[in-house]
């Protein structure tokens, strides 16, 4: 274990050289009673994982790590804090990056620069039975010094999009944000995650694809829903309401 970066005092940080995935570690201290504020930070993952049952590619130079929170809600409100932490990184990195670079989201939880997907968000939850949540581990990883090449979407990295920064740097900032965005929800609501979020989403109003569990389907990009589900329009004018999928442009 490495000592932690200075982060708010709601954070406990567990910093670590290798993990098999920082959120498997938070799952597993999450079931064992780790408190809300548990942050485990990695340098490197042999088995990173993704969403949708992909591996993610953890090499030393990039930022990994996963949030232990214990909010009282509804599980079915735990995929908004995905927002949250979308909003958090897309806040850390834009004034790390030189002014030509363009932040952007995509739903529901990349960020992206300059079109390329430069960080991916995990959640995993517990229930505490009667649909209350037990514990939620929200996983983030940024792609920092280095990018892999991804099979279905472009990538990058803040150092490929011309920022210098340290790891250390981007946790810090990353976990700031966060904290604020999950009080600002906690206090709030999911309203003002959502607004922030489409302000700078990518692709609003425009035909996407979005690829579902055993199908593609193509429509208008409508926004996000109060609950955070895409709203796409299909042709004549009907709202499907989409939970879980990844997003395209609809040409390419
Ligand atoms: C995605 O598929 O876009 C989500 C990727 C999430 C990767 C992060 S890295 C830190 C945390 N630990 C993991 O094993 N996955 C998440």
């Amino acid at each position: 274990m490495r000592e932690g970066p200075s982060l708010p005092s709601f954070f406990r940080v567990l910093s670590f050289c290798e993990l098999d995935s920082t959120n498997e570690e938070a799952r597993r201290r999450a079931s064992a009673g780790a408190a809300e504020g548990t942050l485990i930070w990695a340098m490197t993952q042999s088995g990173g994982r993704g969403r949708r049952g992909r591996y993610w590619i953890s090499p030393p130079g990039n930022l990994y790590f996963s949030i232990i929170l214990r909010p009282e809600r509804p599980i079915g409100l735990a995929a908004q804090l995905g927002f949250a932490a979308s909003l958090a990184v897309g806040e850390a990195a834009a004034p790390m990056l030189p002014p030509s670079a363009r932040v952007s989201y995509k739903w529901p939880n990349d960020v992206l620069i300059d079109g390329r997907k430069t960080s991916g968000i995990l959640l995993e939850s517990q229930t505490a039975g009667e649909g209350r949540l037990d514990w939620l581990v929200v996983g983030i990883g940024v792609n920092i010094a280095s990018y892999p090449e991804l099979a279905d979407y472009a990538a990058t990295s803040l150092a490929a999009a011309g920022a210098t920064v340290t790891i250390e740097a981007v946790l810090e900032a990353v976990a700031g944000r966060f904290l604020f965005w999950y009080e600002r929800w906690r206090a709030d609501g999911f309203a003002p995650l959502r607004a922030a979020w489409l302000s700078r989403a990518g692709g609003v109003g425009e035909q996407i694809r979005v690829r579902l569990h055993a199908e593609e389907t193509i429509g208008l990009f409508a926004g996000l829903d109060e609950e955070g589900a895409l709203l796409l329009e299909g042709a004549g004018g009907k709202v499907r309401r989409i939970g879980a999928g990844d997003v395209f442009p609809a040409t390419g």
